[in-house]
């Protein structure tokens, strides 16, 4: 039977998903599977319904690869797939949704608030900003409340710099996540499921050369340098990986994700987010995780699909 590798799309992270695509399907093809590589687009649905692939699996980052849509195009024609299902997805894309049901859990994430862009128009932009920095202090971080690949993300060390950094934000999407900066050692955790349930496999520890882990340092092979397994103690790297276990489980991840952590100085574990499609490019974190393990990304992804299919 074939596999579909659902790629590229129509996201911000277009070219990385492509990138993504074209690793795994390499990867899977040496493990013997028949692989097409689909470059995501309208057509998706016809085409599915006139190629009928025995599974796909979405190598896709951002957007409707990974806010539930093209998983429900899936579910709708009965298509097995190796991903999370549209509704966990709903869940994990939203970064404040995330990181509430985290919360609520008893896991530490940073401090935050959510703003909607007409927050700014309703109440001037001044007062909202000063409340923001009075609650959040500084320096703190703008995100997208959904994105990824960091685009958009800065991290603003000046009241002065807000206004713009705001604007920037806003580029990508209606509502900025303001979230308190936690300086410490920055995780990337995978998490795979397998006949025993979700398994965390080895912390990757993430140094971005210049400070901050942009578009540019994790897409630029040597920008970063990446530590698998991070330099953790024993009780560190147990407590990161618990939470990315349970992150999976709580957001209702399925077969593959990784959470995004911070080890604070004094040890807590801050949970910034979840990703129901990580990035699989030559300097992405999951790849080194599994290599870790001790398996490869062509292992693990043909064990999923075998389990898609099933
Ligand atoms: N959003 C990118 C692909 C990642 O999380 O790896
Ligand atoms: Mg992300």
């Amino acid at each position: 039977g074939t596999v579909a590798v659902l790629a590229g799309g129509l996201s911000h992270e277009r070219e990385v998903s492509l990138r993504s695509g074209r690793r795994l399907s390499v990867a899977l093809r040496d493990q013997g599977l028949m692989v097409r590589e689909w470059d995501t687009d309208a057509g998706l649905l016809d085409r599915l319904r006139q190629e009928k692939p025995d599974a796909a699996v979405i190598a896709l980052h951002g957007g409707e690869g990974e806010n539930g849509s093209v998983q429900t195009v899936l579910e709708m024609l009965g298509v097995p797939f190796v991903g999370t299902s549209s509704r966990g997805c709903r869940k994990a894309w939203d970064k404040p949704i995330a990181k509430a049901l985290i919360e609520n859990a008893g896991f530490a994430t940073p401090e935050w608030v959510a703003l909607p862009h007409s927050t700014f128009r309703e109440l001037g932009a001044q007062p909202v900003l000063d409340a923001m920095v009075e609650r959040l202090g500084l320096p703190l971080i703008l995100k997208p409340d959904q994105g990824g690949s960091a685009l958009g993300a800065q991290v603003v060390r000046d009241a002065a710099d807000l206004p713009a950094a705001m604007v920037g934000c806003f580029a990508y999407g209606d509502t900025v996540l303001a979230e308190r900066f936690v300086d410490g050692v920055e995780v990337a955790v995978a998490v795979v499921e397998r006949d025993g349930g979700p398994q965390a496999l080895p912390p990757v520890e993430i140094v971005p050369e210049g400070g901050v882990y942009d578009y540019t340092a994790r897409y630029t092979a040597g920008l970063t340098d990446f530590f698998a397994p991070a330099r953790l103690s024993d009780d560190e790297a147990d407590a990161v990986r618990e939470l990315a276990v349970r992150a999976h489980s709580l957001l209702g991840l399925r077969d593959i994700s990784r959470t995004d952590a911070i080890v604070a100085e004094d040890g807590t574990v801050h949970f910034l987010e979840v990703n129901s499609s990580p990035g699989l490019t030559e300097t992405s974190t999951v790849p080194m995780a599994f290599e870790a393990a001790g398996s490869s990304l062509g292992e693990v992804f043909a064990d999923l699909v075998q389990r898609a299919v099933v």
